[in-house]
């Protein structure tokens, strides 16, 4: 109390009481920062899962780190910081999560995913403002790898459900996913649907290696296939016939990574899709613009979404250029459905 006091008399009451406020809004940024950041090299390292598996028995943190040639003092200062704003419980050796920090790693997992794919673009922004590196020149990537995780965890939670429902009543059983990422649709498909197969193409031989590891696990290895493929070029997998039965053609947030330059590529790539599956349904997911000022009045995740996409030049379409484009390539919507909360948009197609 005399400490108090004796603040207050230094400082003046007014004086004391803003400067408390300023660091009170200043403090959740940095936090942020902070957590953000332990939380990622805590799930790169393999912590992150295996707490959630150990639920409330904990992990051993000194049979950890020793396990997997860690640093323990590293290790010590990330759990003693998560331990003080109570994400995880540090006691007698043991690390286990809290209730918050159970969360963050097993509900909302995609965000920092999807963030640690895009945190080379941050630590290097003030190269990239000066000019001295460029995105466009590959002097910084994003992490391909964490692109499909955190999208296709993200991506259960909305998209997949609605893409789940249109597939299933148009009794689709072979599915072409397109921009495959970690293989979540296809995966998420085949766990509601017993008789459905599926062929994941991806651009990124990264992603595509990713996927095989993680299928080689997988309880639907006999159902899914992956192939390195590029969407616009498929005739060498059609050929092969390993694209035989497809009837229905995926794609969810793959296609906007070609509207930067404008909409001849995509139009292109569209019309070439529907000439070489004339028969099948096509369910597109995709990114739907919203107003800069609808996000200024509630500024959701959107917002961090589309720094990411503008800092690797990628550009967000609104609803109504997606229906154009369609449209153009000689599609017929069947379906539609844009949901501006989350600013995703779903399209059933048919050719
Ligand atoms: C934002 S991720 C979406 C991943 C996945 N569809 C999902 O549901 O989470 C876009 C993916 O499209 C892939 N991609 C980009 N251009 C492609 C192309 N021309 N052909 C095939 N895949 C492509 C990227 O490598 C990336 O994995």
């Amino acid at each position: 109390m005399s400490e108090v006091l004796d603040l207050l008399r230094i400082l003046g009451l007014s004086n004391a009481l803003r400067m408390k406020s300023r660091y009170d809004e200043a403090l959740p940024h940095l936090r942020g920062y902070a957590t953000t950041t332990v939380l990622w090299s805590l799930l790169e390292c393999g912590l992150g899962g295996r707490l959630l598996a150990a639920g409330d028995a904990g992990v051993d943190v000194d049979g950890f780190v020793r396990e997997q040639g860690l640093d323990a003092h590293v290790m010590r200062s990330m759990l003693s910081y998560l331990d003080g704003i109570s994400v995880v419980r540090v006691e007698g050796g043991q690390v286990r999560l809290l209730p918050s920090g159970r969360h963050l790693i097993g509900d909302t997992r995609g965000l920092f995913e999807l963030a640690y794919a895009y945190e080379p673009l941050f630590t290097n922004l003030s190269d990239l403002l000066h000019g001295r590196k460029q995105f466009a020149r590959g002097d910084v990537a994003r992490r391909i790898e964490y692109v499909g995780r955190g999208s296709g965890m993200l991506c259960r939670d909305l998209p997949y459900p609605v893409m789940a429902d249109i597939i299933a009543r148009h009794g689709c059983r072979r599915v072409l996913d397109l921009g495959c990422g970690d293989l979540a649709l296809v995966t998420f498909l085949c766990e509601r649907m017993s008789d459905l197969t599926a062929v994941g193409v991806d651009l990124d031989a990264d992603m595509i290696a990713y996927c095989r590891r993680t299928l080689a696990e997988s309880p639907f290895a006999s159902r899914i296939e992956v192939a390195t493929g590029d969407l616009r070029h498929l005739d060498d997998l059609i050929a092969s016939g390993r694209l035989a039965g497809v009837d229905c053609v995926t794609a969810v947030d793959t296609f906007h990574e070609y509207l930067w330059t404008g909409t001849d590529e995509i139009l292109a790539a569209l019309k070439k899709l529907r000439s070489q599956f004339p028969k099948v349904l096509f369910v597109i997911g995709e990114f739907c613009n919203q107003p800069h000022e609808s996000l200024r009045r509630r500024p959701t995740a959107f917002l961090e979404h589309h720094l990411f996409h503008d800092l690797t030049n990628q550009k967000i379409g609104e609803a109504e250029l997606w229906r154009r484009l369609f449209r153009e390539a000689g599609f017929q919507i069947v379906e539609e459905r844009i949901f501006n909360l989350v600013g995703h948009g779903y399209f059933a197609l048919r050719p």
